[in-house]
């Protein structure tokens, strides 16, 4: 056994996981329902073939560049961000030569000042993700770069651009006006769930990985799932629907916050991706858990007493591997007090210190599953996407929420469209002046 969840931790028997256990048979049913009906496009990945064919096309054009700028945000971000500092650790290394992925997925002047300031419009390519087409952090920096580039390589821009967006919006219309060339976002595909389509195969192909590896990793923990003849027997052996199971157990045990502790250094951002994945799916109705991001050894400096010791409402997916490198060896001439290390590898000390808090966690009464993988490679990234995308969507089945959309985070887009002078947007607006004119209660400091 390589790749394994280590269920010892999960206090099952505290829990009731056997009422969700027992809804096995109905959420395969649902299952099979809403794959053949292609509403599920992050198991059945039925647009493989032709995202190879497009990556192969692509992959010349893209050899010609230094640097590629990722304009994107959320979904069509986090899982770009999460593999290039996994896999392409390089690009933060002394000396480090190219190519370069930046990703801009805020609305920070500077930041977008300091871009055009220092990146070569003719080495550069832009990479504008948005599966709207139309969502204004994105399409507000690809206004400013797309203008940026036309100064400088006048008809050229073009040449210059990849979209990676859906059927309609903005920017395909964009697209088609101008024929830059364009990768889709597959219908049904959310973007927190898209991380393996063009989202975030145009980024990893850039920096050289291996793509069908993290594809293929996929394919083997989502192919299960996406099944027609997957029946409750079926479901209930898959760990995705165990976590689900587990998941929303702990949420009605109240257990409001999940922790997702990598102590796999270079995967701390595969905890900004699971953050937005369980917090955008299964924040609705006043349920859901807040997912905290972690990692070890960094957090045990940091947020770690907190969790030991704090509100004991915390439950813990503690990511580890095993086989990272031992690293260099500690010196054999080191003070007594350190005689502890000495003549020891670098990599047994974060062994050490994962089964130490793992350990500390769980005395604490920290109820914890340790995903343990039997490498850090690119596959096995694939293995963990599918793993927890599929468990999200379950728990949010579970939770008899809908785990594929996110409708309170329209409010504050629609205010800040208002504030703008967007049109339309009366009650919006209404709203702004009344909260805009109301008396402030306001101190110095
Ligand atoms: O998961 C989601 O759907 C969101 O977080 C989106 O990824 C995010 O809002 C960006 O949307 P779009 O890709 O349409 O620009």
């Amino acid at each position: 056994m390589t790749d394994i969840l280590d269920w010892t931790g999960a206090r099952l028997t505290d829990l009731d996981i056997h009422t969700n256990v027992g809804r096995a048979g109905e959420l395969a049913k649902r299952l099979t329902d809403e794959t053949s009906a292609g509403n599920l496009p992050f198991l059945t990945m039925p647009y493989l073939p032709e995202l190879r064919q497009q990556l192969a096309d692509l992959k010349e054009k893209l050899a010609g560049f230094d640097h590629m700028l990722l304009l994107g945000i959320g979904g069509s971000a986090l899982g770009a961000r999460a593999l290039q500092e996994a896999f392409f650790p390089e690009q933060d290394m002394p000396g480090h030569e190219g190519p370069w992925l930046w990703i801009a997925d805020n609305v920070d002047p500077g930041t977008l000042e300091g871009y055009m300031d220092r990146l070569p419009p003719e080495k550069t390519v832009v990479v504008t993700v948005s599966k709207s087409g139309g969502t204004i952090e994105t399409v507000g920096q690809y206004f400013i770069i797309r203008e940026w580039m036309e100064v400088v390589l006048g008809d050229r821009w073009k040449d210059n651009m990849v979209l990676v967006t859906g059927e309609s919006g903005f920017l395909r219309e964009e697209a088609e006006t101008n024929g830059i060339v364009t990768l889709p976002v597959p219908e049904n595909l959310g973007g927190r769930y898209s991380v393996l389509s063009a989202v975030g195969m145009i980024p990893a192909l850039f920096l050289g990985m291996d793509v069908d590896a993290i594809l293929k990793g996929a394919m083997e923990v989502a192919a299960p799932l996406a099944s027609p003849d997957l029946d409750g027997e079926g479901l209930a052996c898959h760990e995705s629907f165990r976590i689900a199971c587990w998941g929303k157990a702990l949420m009605d045990a109240g257990f409001a916050e999940l922790i997702f502790f990598a102590y796999i250094p270079l995967w701390a951002s595969f905890g900004d991706w699971f953050a937005q994945l369980w917090a955008e799916s299964l924040g609705k109705e006043g349920k859901g858990s807040q997912p905290i991001p972690a990692v070890g050894v960094t957090d045990q400096h940091s947020v770690n007493q907190m969790f030991l010791d704090g509100p004991r409402n915390k439950a813990c997916l503690f990511l580890t591997c095993p086989g990272l490198p031992d690293g260099p060896r500690f010196p054999k001439d080191l003070p007594d007090k350190f005689d502890y290390v000495r003549g020891k590898d670098f990599g047994e000390l974060i062994r050490a210190e994962g089964l130490g808090t793992m350990m500390a966690l769980q005395k604490n009464d920290v109820p914890l599953v340790e995903l343990r993988l039997g490498a850090d490679s690119p596959k096995l990234a694939g293995k963990m996407i599918a793993l927890l995308g599929a468990a999200t969507i379950l728990t949010g089945w579970l939770m008899d929420i809908n785990p594929l959309d996110q409708p309170a985070v329209e409010l504050g887009k629609r205010l800040a469209k208002a504030r703008l002078g967007a049109d339309g947007l009366g009650p919006e607006k209404e709203d702004l002046d009344a909260f805009l004119s109301a008396r402030r209660e306001i101190r110095e400091f």
